[in-house]
């Protein structure tokens, strides 16, 4: 693999001497790095933005939990654009660390509970129940195995999720009927709104809420997601700093896997599979893999110095788990100058051999997909950093 820049290299060649520069110079160049030439520009917090809370239950799994779904209206109204927050927070602590990510195929897909509102807005027809886009009552339950919410809840953790498409569909024109819409000043032009920076901004609407709720930590908000919500997620991890950590699961191209480790996807087929997911300034890396002068360590050192695990699955192909592994490699310097603990080891670990500091990998066995072994890691990592049991 040819070499891949040192991120704490400044673009005027001089090395970072101090964590003050790190924050004041070498950070904010990387951010407009990434917003610039990679996921394109984000609004701010939209003015007449307010939540609605549709459902306060706190008898949820024989009274283990609290569930609440909560509107986020983007333009203060009914009609207008907005996401829902399925939140379940465990009752037997007073303000929960909480999970937040996002879901592939709206929220009552997560769980079989009849009272969770099934979204309205359109979903990729590949998935089972879902006609004409639209998804019907059969997809309730049907990524239960992928949030096994009780498991999270019995360990003290919150879980929140929102559907990716309620924020902006997953598809090429999706940005005609996303949240893109209310934001046209930053659409048609080479660092556009992006469908996976219009994502990460989602994530932050919803941090904005979560600060509001008493039942969550807003320190201990956990941005997480798999594959192209792990990408969403390594995104907003690396753009709002209220995320006190963030973990990636088999985020591959566009997330934690460095294009340099030409293995799989690379820029071009991302750039004409899912054009939408970036900017159009992205497009003029296509066929650069091994040149380009950056690489998607760059983006994870904008979340140093909290917490940040990569997770890999040793089959998870497509999301190249050597190539992320070099990522947090790659990411790993920017840890230790801050003061923290870095990747622990410098090679490959085996199969379901977590490696954890500030920042973490490990690689399960098996397929591209989330087990309850993931989510096992991911608490186990939180604790570790958050002093917890
Ligand atoms: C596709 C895409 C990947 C992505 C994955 C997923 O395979 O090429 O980049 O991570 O979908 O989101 O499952």
């Amino acid at each position: 693999m040819s070499m891949i820049s040192n991120p704490l290299q400044l673009n005027n060649g001089k090395i970072v001497q101090s964590k003050k520069e790190w924050f004041k110079k070498r950070r904010p160049e990387l951010l407009d790095f990434f917003t610039t030439q990679v996921y394109g520009q984000m609004p701010d917090k939209p003015a007449n933005m307010r939540f609605v809370i549709t459902e306060d239950n706190n008898s949820v799994f024989n009274g283990l939990a609290t569930r609440k779904q909560i509107k986020v209206l983007f333009e203060g109204t009914e009609t207008g654009q907005q996401m829902s927050i399925l939140l379940y927070t465990p009752n037997d602590i007073k303000s929960a660390p909480i999970f937040l990510g996002l879901n592939f195929n709206g929220n009552q897909a997560v769980s079989d509970d009849k009272n969770i509102a099934i979204t309205t807005d359109w979903v990729n027809s590949k998935t089972k129940g879902v006609i004409n886009n639209k998804a019907t009552c059969s997809t309730r339950g049907i990524a239960s195995k992928q949030w096994p919410l009780e498991m999270i809840l019995k360990n003290g953790y919150g879980v929140a999720t929102i559907y990716a498409g309620d924020i902006a569909p997953d598809f090429k024109e999706g940005y005609k009927t996303g949240v893109q819409t209310l934001y046209p000043e930053l659409m048609n032009r080479p660092d556009n709104l992006s469908t996976m920076g219009a994502w990460a901004w989602g994530l932050s609407r919803a941090m904005d809420y979560l600060e509001t709720d008493k039942d969550v930590d807003d320190k201990k908000v956990i941005v997480m997601g798999t594959s192209r919500m792990g990408k969403a997620a390594l995104w907003a991890g690396a753009t709002d700093n209220r995320f006190g950590m963030v973990i990636s699961n088999e985020s591959g191209a566009g997330g934690a896997k460095l294009y340099h480790h030409v293995y799989e996807e690379d820029i071009a087929q991302i750039c004409r599979v899912f054009p939408h997911w970036f900017s159009t300034n992205f497009q003029q890396f296509n066929h650069k893999d091994t040149t380009i002068p950056f690489d998607q360590h760059l983006m994870m050192a904008l979340i140093a110095p909290r917490p940040l695990l990569v997770a890999s699955a040793k089959e998870g192909y497509v999301c190249d788990p050597y190539g992320e592994f070099l990522g947090a490699v790659a990411v790993s310097p920017v840890y230790d100058f801050l003061g923290k603990k870095p990747l622990p080891i410098q090679l490959l670990p085996k199969e379901n051999e977590p490696a954890f500091g500030t920042l973490g990998y490990y690689m399960r066995s098996g397929k591209h997909d989330i087990f309850p072994y993931d989510w096992e890691q991911f608490i186990a990592f939180a604790n570790l950093n958050w002093n917890k049991k």
